[in-house]
């Protein structure tokens, strides 16, 4: 199956808002990142279908994965980790020299996943989820920090930096 991963244009931004929901599910709070948090949004194709997104934030070092999702038919499949990894080369060619990627601290399958792609786990960033205005549950346990998982971009390396 013939993928395409590429920069999306402002105008393609509203068609990748369902797969960007699977990341960040309050709206409001994904329309507010898109306005000032992100740098970049990036598609990822099937037979010109959208089957992943992601948001970039690429102005610091390190460079952050903001919300990432991956069409639920088609999750389990490797997609996620090929996205990974080809922004992992964008960010090389930006001359970064680490990413950071959070996650709910409910999102236990997430901590695999990012391991899996090569991240290790950094940091908590303490009730980072203040803004959800209503307490928000998931398998009993309150959605309210975001674990922080950190990569290395030079020469695949897993040493912890200082900050
Ligand atoms: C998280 C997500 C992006 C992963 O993408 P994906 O295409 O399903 O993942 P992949 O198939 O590429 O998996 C890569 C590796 O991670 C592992 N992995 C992925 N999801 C997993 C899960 N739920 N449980 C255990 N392992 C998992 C896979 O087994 C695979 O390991 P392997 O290569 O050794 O077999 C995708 O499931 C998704 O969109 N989830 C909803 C939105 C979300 O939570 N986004 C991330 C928060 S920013």
């Amino acid at each position: 199956m013939a993928f395409e991963i590429r920069e999306a244009r402002p105008d393609e931004i509203e068609d990748l808002l369902p797969l960007l929901l699977l990341a960040e599910e309050s709206p409001s709070a994904l329309r507010w990142s898109l306005r000032n948090m992100s740098d970049a949004v990036y598609r990822m194709d099937e037979d010109g279908r959208p089957v992943g997104a992601a948001t970039m934030q690429w102005r610091g070092d390190p460079c952050e994965i903001l919300e990432m999702g991956i069409a639920p038919e088609r999750q389990g499949q490797g997609l996620g980790r090929q996205l990974v990894a080809w922004l992992v080369e964008e960010a090389r060619r930006r001359g970064k020299r680490e990413m950071v990627v959070g996650t709910p601290n409910t999102s236990v399958e997430n901590f695999l996943f990012y391991q899996k792609c090569g991240f290790r786990m950094d940091s908590v960033r303490q009730d980072y989820f203040w803004y959800y205005g209503t307490p928000v549950f998931r398998r009993g346990i309150r959605v309210q920090d975001l674990l922080v998982f950190r990569r290395e971009l030079s020469g695949g390396g897993s040493k912890k930096k200082r900050r």
